[in-house]
């Protein structure tokens, strides 16, 4: 098979490793072999399900898996307690045991709804997360955060549970739509924009060869990503300090998503857009220089960030910020990038600065 490239996850007895490369869900069963009778269950949306579980499980039975697959519902739809439910149901009936392991295969919402149902089922079971977006790849499969929403908000039930492996496998990026890639490209410039200005620039560099599904390319990236995120998660797993900043964006981003019409905006989109914002609110408040702000903006920009995507009615997205859980006495705390490369978590933020942030930020997609 072609190149790997391994990023470890050093948390004690819950240590894992990402194994990154093109091709890697073919050669699965070899790179994750069973042990003695030990069963395995697929878990995929349908369309998933279709596009890539053949050969995924060609190469399980080949490396000796006895497993079973799982259709579940496509889209956020699919991540409540009623499937979760299901899904538990399903695997009494068929006998797993606590030596199983689950395969979540797909977006970040099927990484969260197996990764809660592995949590709970017998109290907990090993999951092997398989993503297949770039969201996913980069973000939602590395860190243990497992959960399914509820009718009063996204990802209110939950746990951590560090899955037992990932493998991240470039070559579903070759299929996904390009709306999607530029959706992740959104976590990809948070992970620079927090920790590393050499990736903020090779991504400058590179946009065309990363748009173009290059797979040194990716790669690269997707190792440089997942590296990010694990030198924070490994410092707080339990998001008690330091994890939130990966937040980065997502203050803003989550009200601007709650506001938008059947969640038509992607959450990479609404990221960039929160982002923006509270850049500039960085920069009004003489945390951050404008000419940093002006290459995040650049980027968003060339990155296809800035431009057609989906109105979101203002007064909405204001009102959604309002019933943030974080807000305390008008005030919260909230990651600000304070160069390219760095952000640091400020408490006392006001709600009415990052109000008009907020605001001024949708304007300017109009
Ligand atoms: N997605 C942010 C985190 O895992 O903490």
């Amino acid at each position: 098979m072609n190149s790997l490239t391994k990023v470890h996850v050093p948390l004690a007895a819950a240590s894992y490793d990402i194994t990154i490369g093109a091709t890697v869900h073919e050669h699965l069963g070899r790179l994750y072999p069973p042990r003695a009778g030990q069963r395995g269950c697929v878990i995929a949306p349908q369309n998933v399900m279709d596009l890539y579980a053949g050969r995924l499980l060609d190469s399980l039975s080949a490396g000796g898996w006895e497993v079973e697959l799982l259709p579940v519902a496509d889209g956020e739809a699919a991540k409540n307690l009623q499937t979760a439910e299901q899904l538990c149901r399903r695997l009494a009936q068929m006998a797993f045991d606590r030596g199983s392991v689950l395969f979540a295969l797909g977006g970040g919402v099927v990484g969260d709804l197996v990764g809660f149902v592995a949590a709970i089922y017998l109290r907990g079971i090993a999951f092997v997360q398989l993503p297949t977006t770039l969201l996913a790849q980069v973000d939602a499969s590395v860190g243990g955060k497992v959960a399914v929403d509820l009718p009063e908000g996204k990802n209110l039930i939950g746990a951590f549970h560090q899955p037992d492996d990932v493998f991240i496998d470039t070559v579903p990026l070759n299929t996904l739509p390009d709306r999607q890639l530029r959706s992740g490209m959104a976590e990809v410039i948070k992970h620079a924009v927090i920790a590393d200005a050499e990736l903020f620039s090779y991504i400058e560099a590179n946009l065309d060869r990363i748009y173009g599904r290059e797979p040194a390319t990716l790669e690269h990236l997707l190792a440089r990503n997942c590296q990010i995120k694990v030198d924070i998660i490994v410092q707080d797993p339990y998001d008690t300090g330091l994890r939130s900043l990966l937040n980065l964006g997502h203050t803003v981003g989550h009200a601007v998503e709650a506001a938008a019409a059947d969640w038509a905006i992607h959450h990479g989109e609404a990221v960039a857009i929160g982002m923006l914002a509270e850049a500039r609110l960085a920069v009004q408040l003489g945390i951050c220089q404008q000419h940093d702000l002006d290459r995040l903006q650049n980027l968003l920009g060339k990155a296809g960030l800035q431009s057609g995507i989906p109105e979101v009615d203002i007064d909405q997205a204001t009102a959604a910020l309002r019933r943030d859980k974080k807000i305390a006495d008008q005030t919260l705390r909230l990651p600000l990038m304070t160069a390219i490369g760095s952000a640091e978590v400020f408490e006392d933020i006001r709600l009415n600065q990052l109000d008009t942030a907020l605001r001024d930020a949708l304007q300017n997609h109009k």
